[in-house]
């Protein structure tokens, strides 16, 4: 990326998760991870984590099948979200506006280049907790509820791509978000890429998928404050009988701690804190081989192959439920 960098996307807002099982996955977001229910409609529920300033970080939708519904951004202002529009335009890229939901929108709907559903949107609502949910610091919008894993935001999503260096340039180019880690082999295709429009290292992830899908979702990610909140997440998880996909352990980009489980409907859902946060506003991404990234420079377990090859929806590959690399219940 040359030239002047566009600051139009302020951060993630929300994304919407499809489940076949709804009432489960309302029981898992809410009494596991410990978001609650601001809103509902028929065959959606809207949910928040105790630290969003905004009404939600999550809508979680009744479908045929699992996977993302849709990824939503935040613009700066008004005139950020029309400059984007705009450039979506300039682009050829298809979109169309779509009605307010709970409090966010007018979005703009479009897709990535691998499909994903997105959405950007600048009016918004700020939260204001009821009575018998009110802070002591008013800093804070709701009280700290220590339900669950007590997950304070949506941190990233992480989806998979058939071309991620497409899909990277996209974010790059049309909406100035920096590129923080790339696996890029020698012929210039990439294995991930690691983008966001804060100094936080993540907020958008691209992968490949190996299994040649489109538009699938490798997984979102809800932050917790300390490692040890990670840790008992993990404490939680295993009594509730919920399989443990990997961790905790720690990433090697961006250095998340990490802990996936796959919630009822069959998406995969990370718990995570830590990494680090970049401040330096040139452009120099850290660039991994293949080889490099193999030879695992971080401590911590390595993952497990349905890591590279399950996303929802899943493809009914094999490959996809092959738990032998998981930890031991
Ligand atoms: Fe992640």
């Amino acid at each position: 990326m040359t030239g002047e960098r566009w600051r139009d996307v302020a951060h993630i807002g929300h994304a919407e998760l499809l489940t076949q099982v709804p009432e489960d996955s309302l029981r898992y977001f809410t009494s596991l991870l410990g978001l609650s229910v601001v809103a509902e409609e028929p065959g959606s529920w809207y949910l928040r984590g105790y630290g969003d300033y905004e009404p939600y970080c999550l809508k979680l939708t009744a479908a045929a099948r699992p996977g993302l519904g849709y990824m939503a951004l935040r613009a700066w202002s008004p005139e950020a979200l029309a400059r984007r529009v705009a450039w979506l335009e300039s682009a050829g890229v298809p979109g169309a506006w779509v009605e307010p939901e709970a409090g966010k929108g007018p979005f703009f709907a479009f897709e990535d280049p691998d499909g994903h559903p997105v959405r950007l949107y600048y009016e918004t609502t700020k939260y204001v907790s009821p009575a018998d949910s009110r802070p002591a610091m008013k800093s804070n919008h709701q009280r700290y509820t220590g339900t669950g894993a007590n997950v304070r935001r949506l941190e990233h999503v992480n989806l998979m791509a058939a071309d991620v260096r497409a899909c990277r340039v996209f974010w790059e180019n049309g909406f100035g978000l920096r590129t923080f880690e790339i696996i890029r082999d020698a012929d210039g295709w990439e294995d991930g890429a690691w983008l966001s429009s804060t100094v936080q290292g993540h907020e958008i992830i691209y992968v490949r998928d190996y299994l040649g899908g489109r538009g699938r979702l490798h997984h979102l990610a809800f932050w917790v404050d300390s490692r040890e909140d990670v840790l008992r997440a993990a404490d939680l998880m295993n009594d509730a009988g919920v399989p443990i996909e990997a961790g905790p352990s720690r990433h090697i980009p961006i250095q998340g701690f990490y802990l996936y489980t796959r919630e009822p409907g069959g998406n995969r859902i990370e718990i995570c804190s830590g990494g680090y946060l970049g401040f330096d506003p040139d452009d120099n991404p850290v660039i991994w081989t293949p080889p490099e990234y193999a030879a695992k420079p971080g401590w911590g377990a390595r993952l497990p192959s349905t890591f590279r090859t399950y996303g929802t929806p899943p493809l009914g590959d094999p490959s996809e439920t092959d738990t032998s690399g998981w930890p031991a219940p």
